[in-house]
């Protein structure tokens, strides 16, 4: 079993190594964790966010377990020197198109969640978010200076039916191993992308007649998101609206801090990363929460290994460390312990040992 292990910038770092710490305890000796810089690390090291050597360890690993990238210049500067790109670069140079979310809330951190605890009890939704086409990655893009001699900035949202097909069985598939109930989200009513996306989906649908099939617009779905969450099982998205969705969802589970991510293609090989950012400001202070970098962990386990019963002691793992009271800043309540980022990462492995 070869894993890389590409930690990034900022808090990626952190809780990247608490994810290795827990999988190395679950592992022992038959996996290797290989490391390289991306995002501003990356840029540090090679001066591209993406290095070619950092390419092809992922190329040639089984599993790729992601930290967070992003830092100064994230914002301004030329695209090629931004450290976000090191992560979109990888997710299309390995095909990997489905980005799976899934927003669970621990039972124990109910009164985290940033809603009512009767609208989240037992909350249980996968964000299916398309991770390779959509406005991320369309042409034309840039900015460049128009006729009338102002500076113009263009970005094409783009979808070709086969792309819109292809996430489509993919949100079905998962829909059948769960509620039953795939929601589709798109902005139909004023861009033709999504006037296909939602065509495309509804003819896809009929291949699953046992799968209910609704669809939203994206401003419809975020504030179902955040009324009445518990309806939704699988939400299917374009890339950028599943970007925005799937933060909203995180803040359900109690912190950004709970959310892990699975982005997989055709095979096995997957990357898996905490959906939260590199957080530069808490960067180094060993106060970042790790479970859901540990919580990708699992989900490597389980997506590119076939290994569903130890992805399900680590989550049992997390699950009993927060029943102990353990918690970070992010998730702390009154009469908690409050721990850091390594601590958090110990207790894990601790459960592990002791089962
Ligand atoms: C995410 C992130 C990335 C994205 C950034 C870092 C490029 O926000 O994975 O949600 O926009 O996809
Ligand atoms: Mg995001």
């Amino acid at each position: 079993m070869k894993i890389a292990v590409l930690p990034g910038d900022g808090i990626g770092k952190e809780v990247t190594a608490q994810a290795v710490k827990v999988l190395k305890s679950v592992l022992g000796p038959s996996a290797t964790f290989t490391e390289a810089p991306v995002g501003a690390a990356g840029l540090a090291a090679a001066g591209v966010p993406l290095p070619a050597e950092t390419l092809a360890l992922a190329r040639s690993s089984d599993a790729i377990l992601f930290g967070a990238v992003g830092g100064p210049g994230d914002e301004s500067g030329p695209r090629d020197k931004r450290p976000g790109l090191g992560l979109l670069t990888l997710r299309r140079e390995l095909g990997l198109f489905a980005n799976f979310r899934p927003a669970f809330l621990f039972p124990e951190l109910i009164g985290a969640s940033s809603l009512k605890p009767e609208l989240v009890e037992g909350l249980d939704l996968i964000i299916l978010r398309e991770l390779n086409g959509d406005i991320y990655y369309g042409e034309p893009r840039g900015i460049s200076v128009n006729a009338q001699g102002h500076r113009e900035g263009v970005n094409t949202m783009r979808y070709s039916e086969p792309e819109i097909e292809r996430i489509a069985h993919v949100g079905f598939r998962a829909a059948r191993e769960r509620r039953r109930k795939l929601c589709s989200v798109d902005k139909a009513n004023v861009l033709e992308t999504m006037q296909l996306w939602r065509e495309t989906m509804a003819r896809i649908g009929k291949m699953y007649p046992d799968v209910e099939l609704t669809h939203l617009f994206v401003d419809a779905a975020s504030m179902q998101l955040l009324r009445a969450p518990k309806q939704f099982d699988v939400v299917v998205t374009p890339n950028m609206f599943g970007d925005i969705l799937s933060d909203a969802a995180a803040m359900l589970t109690g912190s950004i801090g709970m959310l892990p991510s699975a982005s997989l293609g055709d095979g096995n090989k997957g990357l898996y990363e905490p959906v939260h950012g590199s957080a530069p400001d808490i960067e180094g202070k060993n106060i970042a929460n790790p479970l859901a970098a540990i919580l990708s962990g699992a989900m490597l386990l389980r997506h590119s290994f076939a290994r569903k019963d130890d992805a399900a002691r680590i989550e049992r793992a997390v699950r009993s460390v927060l029943a102990e009271g353990y918690r970070t800043a992010d998730i702390m309540q009154p009469g908690m312990r409050k721990v850091g980022t390594v601590e958090m990462g110990d207790a894990v492995v601790a459960v592990l040992r002791s089962a």
